[in-house]
Order: structure tokens, then sequence, then C-alpha cells
């Protein structure tokens, strides 16, 4: 039995091509024991027949306002669902929920709930990747809203490009995700109740207890000489809250780090400067590891030669070349042991979701903890930080500003309820 079974689940269905995927989405559901209520738009019926969701769902098709038994529909069917899922989700519907605007049943459904709402935006890439879409993406995850997708591959027409609605699989099992019994009450919050907090209750209960854990910490230092380096600003402080935050749930750490700060009691440090030091300790530790958290800024580039001595004034102004370091995380993801998670960071100045799906898609990670560096009180060398969230399934979870040991704390409980969902899954499919 999955988490949806038995569970009320308004399925909305909107006009673009991947409207026929739902018919999927609503037979997976059922099949896991889910009632389902199929939500139509006008446009979704141009691509998929009404009929088929009637003989499939476990109610028959609702689409309008005013012709229904019930004078209210968008209200009850908002109060009485466990979750409504909207797949696909066009542009119109996306923008529509986002303003607060209610033009036909689903609209309203969506507004007149407080049930946690799943998006599965499909669509053109033009369209996907308008700035007035991707603001309303954004206004939605910020509400606690679980959007997941789109995937990038053939879409309709022909063209390649990010727009493809996830695969039905992949939608049901987000939908269980998130109406899993030991998801954290906040998490749980419907749209707009607690700004995507995922804090959740006090987890001081040791629930990564036997897991081994590696962090890497703190900005790599590439030498130009025995005096200088190329660094960044990184402090390491978010890195250490998540070694802390590991720790004190009883993990095994192993905290790969350029910075001299105290690590947690019982933690293994290991000191490193360079982006190629970091890259051998982090591999080796990294083997035998569960979780490994990238949260270190690696340099880029190097210079190609270190001088022995130091560079002399006298002798005018150097000219250093550079050259590309190991990308670890990338490394990491490539060669990934079955059931490792790894959970890779995203250092952005502008373009943050967006940016942080590509580093996401193209090193392998399992999530990235996405910031925007000059946002005020966030990234380098703060005690807080406001960070995205963007699983590989394609939910995205906001998390607001808070000290980076909170922050951690979110993302570890995304992190361990994920795992240990994923851990039922595999038992119920031995059973
Ligand atoms: N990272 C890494 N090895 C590198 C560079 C980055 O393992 N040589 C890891 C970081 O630890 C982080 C993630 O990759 O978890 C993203 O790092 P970031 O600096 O945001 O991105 P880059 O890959 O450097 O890409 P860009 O400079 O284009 O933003």
């Amino acid at each position: 039995m999955t988490a949806v079974a038995g569970k009320r689940i308004v399925l909305g269905v909107s006009g673009g091509i991947a409207a026929y995927k739902a018919v999927e989405v609503c037979r997976l559901l059922v099949d896991d024991g889910a009632h389902v209520i199929p939500v139509l738009t006008k446009g979704a019926t141009r691509f998929v027949g009404r009929t088929t969701f009637d003989a499939l769902a476990s109610e028959p098709v609702r689409m309008s306002l005013f012709d229904d038994d019930d004078p209210i529909p968008h209200t009850t069917l908002g109060q009485t669902a466990d979750c409504i899922v909207v797949a696909p989700a066009t542009a119109r519907v996306i923008g529509a929920y986002a303003a607060g605007i209610s033009s036909d049943l689903l609209t309203a459904t969506l507004i007149a709930t407080r049930a946690p709402v799943v998006v599965c935006p499909a669509m053109h890439t033009e369209m996907w990747e308008h700035p007035a879409v991707a603001h309303n993406i954004a206004t939605l995850a910020a509400r606690g809203v679980h959007v997941v997708g789109p995937e990038s591959g053939r879409l309709a027409g022909g063209d390649e490009g990010a727009g493809r609605l996830s695969p039905p699989a992949e939608i049901v099992a987000a939908v269980a995700r998130v109406l899993a019994p030991d998801r954290s009450a906040q998490d749980m919050a419907g749209p707009d109740r607690s700004a995507g907090d995922m804090a959740g209750p006090d987890r001081s209960a040791q629930d990564m207890a036997g897991l081994s854990v590696v962090v890497t910490a703190g900005g790599t230092r590439e030498p130009i000489d025995p005096v200088r380096y190329i660094g960044n600003r990184s402090s390491g402080k978010q890195g250490y809250a998540f070694a802390e935050e590991a720790a004190g749930r009883g993990a095994d750490v192993t905290v790969v780090t350029t910075v001299d700060r105290p690590a947690p009691p019982g933690a293994t440090v290991v000191r490193v400067d360079t982006a190629e030091e970091m890259a051998a300790a982090t591999t080796r530790a990294a083997a035998a590891a569960d979780l490994v958290v990238m949260a270190a800024a690696v340099a880029d580039f190097r210079p190609v030669e270190a001088a022995d001595a130091k560079l002399k004034k006298r002798d005018g102004v150097p000219e250093i070349r550079l050259e590309p370091t190991p990308d670890i995380l990338a490394t990491l993801g490539a060669a990934k042991p079955e059931g490792q998670i790894l959970v890779g960071f995203a250092a952005e100045t502008c373009d943050v979701a967006a940016n942080a799906a590509t580093k996401l898609r193209g090193k392998g990670a399992d999530y990235i903890v996405a910031n925007d560096v000059t946002a005020d009180n966030a990234g380098f060398v703060h005690d807080t930080n406001e960070v995205l969230v963007l699983a590989c399934d394609g939910r995205i979870h906001p998390i607001g500003l808070r000290s980076k040991r909170q922050v951690a704390h979110a993302v570890l409980n995304l992190v361990v309820a994920d795992r240990n969902a994923d851990d039922r899954v595999d038992s119920q499919e031995k059973q």
C-alpha cells in the first residue's frame, strides 16, 4: 500500500498535448487505491475525451462551476481533497493560480483548497523559459506548492528541450511522498500557509544513526606562489552547519574542509587546501558514504603552475595561465554507488532556479541546494541563508531566510523523509 491509498485526490487536467498522459496518472493513482476525482478544463477536452476519465476515475469528470448538482463544487472539492495534482499544468493555469484568478472549476478549486498541491508543468520550452512563467512557478514554489518537472526531451512538433511532462509514475511517486505520513507537519502544509517552511518539528531523534555522511566545507585555495592563491568568499559556515546537524542526529560524519574550525564532536576531519586535494579526499571518503553533501565552494580554475618562490614586484605583472580543476560533484555523480544520496549546492547571482536545475541534471546530483549569493543576509559569510532545494524528480522546495543550522535541518528532513519513503517502496516491491 502506498501513501495515496484511501486518499481523495483531485486530478486537474489542463489543455496541453500531454493531457493524454494524465489518463495514465489517473489509472496509476486508482491502482494504488486512491479515490480520484478528475477536473478537466475546457482546453483539456480538445486533447483527451472526458469519457476516458469517466471510465477510469473513481468519480465522473467535473468541468463546470455551474452545471453541477453541488451549487459550490469548487469549495466542496477543495475542502474535501487530501491532495490536488495538476498534470499537465499549462502556462495559463499556472499563471491564474499564481495570480489568484479563478476563471474555471480547476483554478477555483486550487484557490479554494488548503490541501497540498502538486503542479506538473508541461509546455513548449519557449513558454517554460518565459520570465512570466518562471516568476509564476517561483511564486507557487515559495508558497509551498510542490512543483514536479518538467523534464527535457522531445516535445510536440518534434523539437527538443525543457517542457515535457514528468513521467506518470514519477508524478504518482511525488504525490505519495507529499502524502507520506512522516512528512513534517510544515512540509505537508497546503499552499501559502507557511511560505514553504520545511523546518518541521524538532527531529532531535537520532534519525540518521548508522548513516555515513561526508560533508565538504569552505573555499579551496589554488596557489599562485608560496604566499598567494586564488580563493573565494566561502566561510564554510553552511558546510559545518550540515556536519553539526548530521552528527547531532546520530550520523557518522567526515568533514573535508579548507577551514580551521572545530568540527562536531566525534566527526573525522580531513584538512585540505586545493580542489585537487579536496577531490582526492572526498572521493576516498565518499566510496562508503550513504550521503555526500558538497557544500564547499570549489575553485573552477587554478594556475597551471604555482611558482616555487614568491613572485617579485620588480619582475613585473605576472601572466597567470589557468586550467580547469576537477569537478568533484560531477565525478561523484557519474560513479554514484547504489543508494547513495548526493547533495550539491549552486551559488548563483541570477536565474537561480534555472541555473540550479542545469547543475542538478549536469552533475548527476539527487538534490541541489541553490541560493542567490547576492541576496541580503544569505550566502557567503552570513550566519543565515535562504535557499531553494531542487530534487531530481522535479520538486522544488523553498526554505525561507533562517540560520544556516536551520537550513541544514530542513534539507536533511527532506532527504531523510525521501530516503525513508524510497525504502518503504523497495520493501513493498520485494514482498
Ligand atoms: N563543485 C565541485 N567541483 C568543482 C566546482 C564545483 O564539486 N570544481 C560543486 C560545488 O561544491 C557545488 C556544485 O558543484 O556543490 C556547484 O558549484 P558552483 O560553484 O555553484 O557551480 P559551478 O559548477 O562552479 O558552475 P558555474 O561556475 O558555472 O556556476
